[in-house]
């Protein structure tokens, strides 16, 4: 009985880019659905954009556009990235759609016949000026630990102490600047310390779907564990499943100003994707899916790919959402770890932030990545490193050096001395590959998301063939006297052997496969018919070259796509917007200047390119005080965002504003610096840099004024 499996990938946040990171679970799922499908059984994969929340109504505010406008956009974008790297979804949804209203409404509401909505009164930070609460990432101040300065409310970036926002000290809202307040508001939770919930998940978490396979890995089970405790110990909390107005998602029916938080209705997705592909496609039926019970339990599965910092959601509150809303249960969690680059944390200034657009710009091609993204592939969640010159290595020596080669090696001579007509193949080469086939090995490894043993596997019966191609040497039969059989026989052998090994592959290098099936004159390949051979007398096209080598500059050129350290960018393209000012308006521009200057009473001018050279940047007053001995100066202690070996980096300058300003004023304003003034000794100490304030020259109007920006700048702006 083939399968009927409903395969759903984590829908990735409609804020941003897709980057390689991303990449990985949705190639390892992709893989899998290709197998699923070569092997006969009936999938659906779906995936859509996460779209609500704070970070993207504020992203949309930014941008100057509609949260609608943003996700549609991005929505295009993501598609087309998944699109290019292969990653073909049956349906690419939105969590910002009516299927996905009624299913969150459906489940709330069951959750609340079950009497496992609460409601209750929670004190948080509140934004005074821009008026919002203030989820915890919106929230920055010093680190209660180790004192670093900017970190968010959750947890510290330096020490990697996790705390509450209400511990930081010196708050400030990261959306205004504005000091946060605590304010109380009613919010609604689900009761998952309910010891019905608790004991369902303990239940869950550890056991098995009816094919007998864990639902979770081992090592996400144990994680469970420990997260849930031991029968009697209850460590979980209830989850506040609300939040208050102004944010972009559903408003909770009964519940004015109160809306779903996004992680509510995000999984909810994978259902309300779903319901749209069956909305369009009658045959499929969507309830056989997502309904409890016995009989649609037993017929069909439901399998998640997800990454493993979004387990605790996957594997704690969507199964209990569904279960006690009366849905079926996932079959299973497949959890991908996280992406390294050359054994590091993806970074932008290293360039090995790669965006998925940036890889295809660069016309690198799409195939190399998944090949090694599932060679590196073991089935476990452990992070995944994406090594560049391993990458390089592996692709040509598998794919350019072993597979690729044995169609180029032989299929020429079918062509040009057999008229593309093939002879009989050696069996005995053969059944080494049908014996290959029918112990399952590369199967079972496609099956548990073991894709790097199936590669290997693969691989072995690629030398076996080049062995055999090596052995037989087709083109000194070539130029032999009466070997035109034998050259035949050799060479329609390594085309099905060739044929085997693009079968074997296809889950992993689906646009490859096509090209061979093209090639090879045969419709799309199964699972079944993958060692079966072509008979004599089968034509096939001419060959074309079917896969270059990667070469390093190719990957150097991706990497500096890539960078983005924010200064020297900018300041890079503002020389570039001034030198080409002056190649093209050189003459122009000079007469412009000189007008400007007559114009301004004779006051030198100075170029766009001479502004430039000045980094001015926003300041955070992280202190200030009295100078022992001096009448003028006050020493600030400056934030422009700088770090040192992970450690915030202050800078000291003495600023000639004491006539001005009580020091308590000062702390915690934002004001603007000049950061590349050059380091200057004073009797007090070393300044570093200088913060502007107005004057009045004539000395008509008493008095000095330190700048300050606009609410919502940070600290290391650039001014410009
Ligand atoms: N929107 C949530 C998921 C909701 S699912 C109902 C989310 N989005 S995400 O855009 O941040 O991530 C999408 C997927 O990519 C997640 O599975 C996440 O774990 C994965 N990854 C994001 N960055 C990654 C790496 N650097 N490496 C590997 N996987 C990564 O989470
Ligand atoms: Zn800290």
């Amino acid at each position: 009985m083939p399968r009927k499996i409903l395969v759903t990938n984590a829908l990735p946040y409609a804020n941003g880019d897709i980057h390689l990171g991303h990449l990985v679970g949705y190639i390892q799922a992709d893989i899998w659905v290709r197998y699923q499908r070569m092997r006969g059984n009936t999938v659906h994969y779906v995936c859509a954009d996460d779209t609500h929340g704070t970070p993207i109504m504020l992203r949309a505010e930014k941008e100057g556009v509609t949260p609608e406008a943003l996700i549609a956009r991005v929505h295009g974008e993501h598609l087309r990235d998944f699109t290019d790297f292969g990653v073909a979804f049956d349906n690419y949804h939105s969590t910002h759609s009516p299927e996905n209203r009624w299913y969150a409404e459906d489940i709330y509401g069951k959750l609340q016949a079950a009497k496992l909505i609460d409601t209750r009164s929670i004190e948080q930070y509140y934004d005074p000026v821009k008026e919002m609460f203030l989820p915890d990432r919106f929230i920055k101040g010093e680190c209660p630990k180790c004192g670093a300065a900017d970190q968010y409310g959750d947890n510290c970036e330096v020490c990697g102490a996790a705390y509450a926002p209400t511990e930081l000290k010196n708050p400030y809202s990261a959306v205004s600047g504005a000091a946060p307040v605590l304010r109380n508001s009613d919010h609604y939770f689900f009761r998952l310390s309910d010891e019905s919930a608790v004991g369902f998940l303990r239940e869950w978490t550890q056991g098995a779907n009816l094919d007998g396979i864990r639902r979770l890995p081992a090592e996400a089970a144990n994680k469970m564990k420990e997260w849930l405790g031991e029968a009697g110990e209850n460590k979980l909390s209830d989850w506040d499943i609300s939040r208050d107005a102004p944010y972009f998602g559903f408003e909770i029916p009964g519940a004015p100003g109160k809306y779903f938080y996004v992680w509510l209705d995000a999984p909810i997705g994978y259902f309300a994707s779903f319901r749209n592909l069956g909305e369009r496609n009658p045959a499929i039926d969507v309830a056989a899916y997502t309904e409890a019970g016995p009989a649609a339990e037993a017929g069909t599965e439901m399998v998640h790919f997800i990454g493993k910092d979004i387990l605790y959601f996957h594997a704690l509150f969507w199964p209990a959402m569904l279960k006690f809303a009366g849905y079926r249960t996932p079959t299973r969690l497949c959890v991908n770890g996280f992406l390294t680059v050359d054994g590091a944390k993806m970074s932008k200034s290293r360039g090995t932030f790669i965006t998925a657009r940036s890889y295809t710009e660069q016309k690198l091609n799409p195939e190399w990545l998944r090949y090694y993204f599932a060679a590196k592939s073991n089935g476990t969640m452990e992070d995944v490193d994406l090594s560049l010159d391993d990458m390089i290595a592996k692709v040509n020596s598998d794919l350019v050096g072993k597979f690729v080669n044995i169609a180029s090696r032989c299929a020429g001579f079918i062509g040009k001395r057999f008229g593309g007509s093939l002879g009989t193949s050696d069996e005995a080469v053969l059944n080494e590959y049908r014996r290959a086939a029918d112990a399952g090995d590369v199967a079972a490894a496609y099956e548990s998301g073991d894709y790097g043993r199936a590669l290997r596997e693969i691989m072995r019966l690629a030398d076996i063939a080049n062995q055999y191609v090596n052995d037989e040497k087709p083109w000194e039969l070539a130029k032999a006297d009466g070997e035109d059989a034998r050259l035949h026989c050799v060479c329609s052998t390594a085309i099905n052997l060739f044929k085997a090994l693009a079968g074997f592959l296809k889950p992993v290098l689906p646009a490859l496969a096509a090209e061979v099936e093209a090639f090879l004159q045969i419709p799309a390949m199964t699972w079944d018919d993958v060692a079966n051979p072509l008979p004599a007398g089968h034509t096939i096209s001419t060959y074309k070259h079917l896969m270059t080598r990667v070469e390093r500059k190719q990957i150097d050129a991706l990497l500096e796509a890539n960078k983005a350290s924010l200064a020297p960018t900018e300041a890079k393209a503002a020389t570039k917007a001034a030198s080409s000012q002056q190649r093209h308006g050189e003459q122009q521009a000079h007469v412009a200047q000189r007008e400007a200057a007559q114009a301004a009473g004779g006051e030198t001018l100075i170029g766009i390119e001479d502004f430039t050279k000045v980094d001015l940047r926003i300041a955070r007053i992280v202190n200030a005080e009295h100078v022992e001995g001096a009448d003028k100066l006050i020493r600030l202690t400056l934030d422009i965002g700088e770090t040192e070996n992970g450690a915030p980096r202050h800078r000291q300058v003495f600023a000639g504003i004491k006539s001005a300003y009580d020091p308590a004023t000062l702390v915690g304003r934002h004001t603007v610096m000049v950061a590349n003034l050059a380091p200057r000794k004073m009797k007090f100490g070393l300044s570093e840099g200088m913060v502007l304030a107005a004057s009045d020259t004539s000395g008509e109007v008493p008095g000095l004024f330190i700048l300050s920006p606009d609410a919502g700048a940070t600290a290391g702006m650039r001014v410009k």
